[in-house]
């Protein structure tokens, strides 16, 4: 049995399907049952952290999405070791390397994690993806109104990677021997910026989007609504590091799974129905 946390999110949703696609025994973990829309061969269970025991009654593995644990994350890991996992494969931050900003508030949070879970007694991998391509659903509702996007740092350029990569290669972790103890980073297969992010939405929707670069100490909360505020900050502070700096590619996804990872533009069109109004 393998249990997925943050089962709902964009990544634990394509691993639950992955893992059921794949006929194994999953049980995805959500807040909400009720609302999860899960596949029918997933077993949905509620998210309990004071109820480890149960949630990991059965299991071999994990699928560690960082929230999940928050303050209960060393607590969690405990049940889990206790009820018989061994495995754990966190989603970790490709902001973690050498002479990074240990202080970052998102460098923290997953450093915290790694650590918690190196400390756990239990094997371990750590994912650590750079940006997400699904970040660019922080334009959606602009785009679905507008062909005119306002954002900040139009040349900030980023590898984006597709959630469902991402998931293939946490199948692959979890599934397969050998991944104990490894860090794989994970990009996508080229740097894009903002400015060109926005045009290959609009290609495949069909419109002619502009991107229109706002000053950051303009931007306010409405342009990062998926984004905890306290976080913008540093958010901020690292976009304006990427304006013309080519970014890391890593081809990790294509080596662990067999199949290259997906362009922006292929996520572009996998999420066309996003941006339509
Ligand atoms: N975006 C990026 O560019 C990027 C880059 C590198 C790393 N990351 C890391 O990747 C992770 C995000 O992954 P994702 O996009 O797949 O996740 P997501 O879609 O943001 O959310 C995952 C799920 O976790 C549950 N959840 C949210 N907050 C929770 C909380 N406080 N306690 C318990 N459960 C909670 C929610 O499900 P229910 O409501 O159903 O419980 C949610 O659907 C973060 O740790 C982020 O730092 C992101």
């Amino acid at each position: 049995m393998i249990v997925v946390t943050g089962a709902t999110g964009n990544v634990g949703r394509a691993l639950v399907e992955r893992l059921v696609a794949a006929g194994r025994p999953v049980r995805a973990l959500t807040r909400d049952p009720q609302r999860a829309g899960l596949p029918e061969g997933a077993e949905v269970v509620r998210f309990d952290p004071d109820e480890g025991a149960a949630l990991f009654d059965g299991a071999s593995k994990l699928f560690l999405y960082v929230q999940a644990g928050g303050a209960r994350t060393g607590a969690l890991l405990d049940a889990a070791r206790t009820a018989g996992v061994r495995h754990v494969a966190l989603l970790s931050s490709g902001i973690i390397q050498e002479g990074s900003d240990e202080t970052h508030p998102i460098h923290v949070m997953h450093a915290t994690a790694e650590q918690q879970i190196r400390d756990s007694g239990l094997e371990w991998t750590f994912l650590r993806p750079n940006a997400f391509a699904i970040n660019a659903l922080q334009w959606a509702p602009q785009i679905r109104t507008s062909d005119t996007v306002r954002g900040v740092y139009a040349g900030m350029l980023t590898a984006p990677i597709h959630e469902d990569d991402i998931a293939a290669v946490a199948e692959r972790v979890l599934l397969d021997p050998g991944h104990e103890g490894a860090v794989h980073r994970l990009t996508g297969p080229e740097a894009v910026t903002n400015t060109e992010q926005i045009a290959a939405i609009g290609r495949v929707i069909g419109r002619d989007l502009r991107f229109v670069e706002t000053p950051p100490e303009e931007a306010g909360p409405e342009l990062f609504p998926h984004v905890p505020p306290e976080i913008v900050k540093g958010l901020l502070k690292s976009f304006e590091a990427a304006v013309g700096v080519p970014p890391e590619i890593t081809t990790t996804v294509e080596k662990l799974t067999g199949v290259p990872a997906r362009t922006f533009a292929r996520w572009a069109e996998d999420h066309a129905d996003d941006f339509r109004s």
